[in-house]
C-alpha cells in the first residue's frame, strides 16, 4: 500500500491544459503550480498541467517545461502532458513526464484545422513516438496515452462514423497506446451514441484502458458519464470550473466540471480519492486570475445537500 486513498474511478483534472488554451490572459506559473499542488492535495492524483506546442501558437503554455518541472515534485501526483507530435513527445521524455496525451482527431478535417496535417500522418506519427520513447528506454516509465478528438461528432463534418472511430482506436491500440482516450471535443454527444461509441472501441482495445473526455457544450456531459461508466469506463477527464475548450473547433466549449463530477460520482458509490470540500476550495486560485466568471459548476453554486456523505 502506498498510502493513496482507495478509488474506483480516477478523475483528472484537465482545465490547466483544455481550459488554458482557451484563455487570452497568460496565467503566471507560480499560479498554474498553486492550483496543480492545491487540487492534488484535494485527492485529484492525474492532473494533465500542460502542452507541449509551439509557444508561437499558444503562448499559454510557453512555460511548460517549468510547470511540469514543478508539478513533478509534488509527491503522489500523476503529471499529464498533451502532445501534438513527435517534436512534442521529445519535450516530454526529456523532462521524463510519466504520461504524455497524444492527440488525433477521428474528423479528417478537424485534424487538418488541429494539428494541421492529415489524420493518417497523424495516426502514422503515433507509431514513430512509440518508438522513439522504446528507443530511448523508457518504456514502462512513459506511457503514452492516445486520445481521439471530435469522436462524437465534429463542428466542422457534423456527425461521425462509428465505425471510424472503431478503426482510429484499433490502429492505435495495434501500435502500442498505452490508454485510448475517446473524446467528445465540441459536445455532440448523448448517452445512446456514448454507449455505441464506447461499445466499438472496447471491442478494440482488449487490456487497454479506455477514458472518457466529456465537454458539457450543450449540457450532456454527466448524463455521459453515466453512459459512459454503464460500459464500463472508470477514467474521466474534467476541468474545475467548467474551464475548457478547442481553439481550432469552432463553438467548443467547457469540460465536464470536475466538482459536479466527484459529486455524481460519489453519491453513485464510486469512490474518488477526492474531498470534494476541499476540491471546492480549490477555485480559489484559478479564479484570482481568471476572474470568477469564467467558472462553472452546479454544485459551487447550489452547495453539498444536508447530510451529504461521500462514497
Ligand atoms: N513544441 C515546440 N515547438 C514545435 C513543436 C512542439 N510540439 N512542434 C513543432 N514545433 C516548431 C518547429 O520546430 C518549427 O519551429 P521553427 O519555425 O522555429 O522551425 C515550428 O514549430 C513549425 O513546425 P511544424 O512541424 O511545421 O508545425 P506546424 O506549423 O505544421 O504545426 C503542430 C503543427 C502540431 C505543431 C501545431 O498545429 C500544434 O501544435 N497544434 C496543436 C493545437 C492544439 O493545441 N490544439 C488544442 C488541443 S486539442
Ligand atoms: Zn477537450
Amino acid at each position: 500500500m502506498d498510502g493513496r486513498p482507495i478509488t474506483d474511478v480516477q478523475v483528472r483534472e484537465v482545465g490547466l491544459r483544455d481550459g488554458l488554451q482557451m484563455t487570452a490572459t497568460f496565467v503566471p506559473t507560480a499560479d498554474k503550480l498553486a492550483w496543480i499542488a492545491a487540487e492534488a492535495a484535494a485527492g485529484v492524483r492525474s492532473i494533465e498541467v500542460t502542452s507541449f506546442v509551439p509557444p508561437k501558437l499558444i503562448p499559454q503554455f510557453a512555460d511548460a517545461e517549468d510547470v511540469v518541472r514543478g508539478a513533478l515534485a509534488i509527491p503522489g501526483l500523476e503529471v499529464l502532458a498533451l502532445i501534438p507530435n513527435l517534436k512534442g513527445a521529445e519535450r516530454g521524455f526529456a523532462l521524463g513526464v510519466p504520461k504524455l496525451d497524444y492527440v488525433t482527431s477521428v474528423s479528417r478535417t478537424h485534424n487538418l484545422k488541429n494539428v494541421r496535417r492529415p489524420r493518417e500522418e497523424s495516426l502514422a506519427d503515433f507509431a514513430r513516438i512509440v518508438a522513439a520513447r522504446d528507443a530511448a528506454g523508457l518504456k514502462g516509465r512513459v506511457q503514452l496515452a492516445a486520445g481521439l478528438s471530435t469522436a462524437l461528432g465534429c463542428s466542422y463534418e457534423g456527425p461521425i462514423a462509428v465505425d471510424e472511430v472503431r478503426r482510429c482506436a484499433a490502429e492505435l491500440a495495434a501500435m502500442g497506446a498505452d490508454e485510448i482516450m475517446v473524446a467528445d471535443t465540441v459536445g455532440h454527444a448523448t448517452p445512446v451514441q456514448v454507449k455505441a461509441v464506447f461499445t466499438a472501441v472496447l471491442a478494440e482495445t482488449g487490456d487497454i484502458p479506455v477514458a472518457a473526455h466529456f465537454h458539457d457544450t450543450r449540457g450532456t456531459g454527466l448524463a455521459n458519464v453515466v453512459a459512459a461508466l454503464d460500459c464500463g469506463i472508470r477514467r474521466f477527464d474534467a476541468s474545475l470550473g467548467g474551464l475548457g475548450g478547442c481553439p481550432y473547433a469552432p463553438g467548443a466549449s467547457g469540460n465536464i466540471v470536475m466538482e459536479d463530477l466527484v459529486f455524481l460520482l460519489e453519491g453513485m458509490g464510486l469512490r474518488t480519492g477526492v474531498d470534494i470540500e476541499r476540491l471546492l476550495a480549490v477555485r480559489e486560485i484559478p479564479a484570482r486570475s481568471l476572474g470568477a466568471g469564467e467558472l462553472h459548476g452546479a454544485l459551487a453554486r447550489a452547495g453539498l445537500p444536508t447530510g451529504w456523505t461521500p462514497a
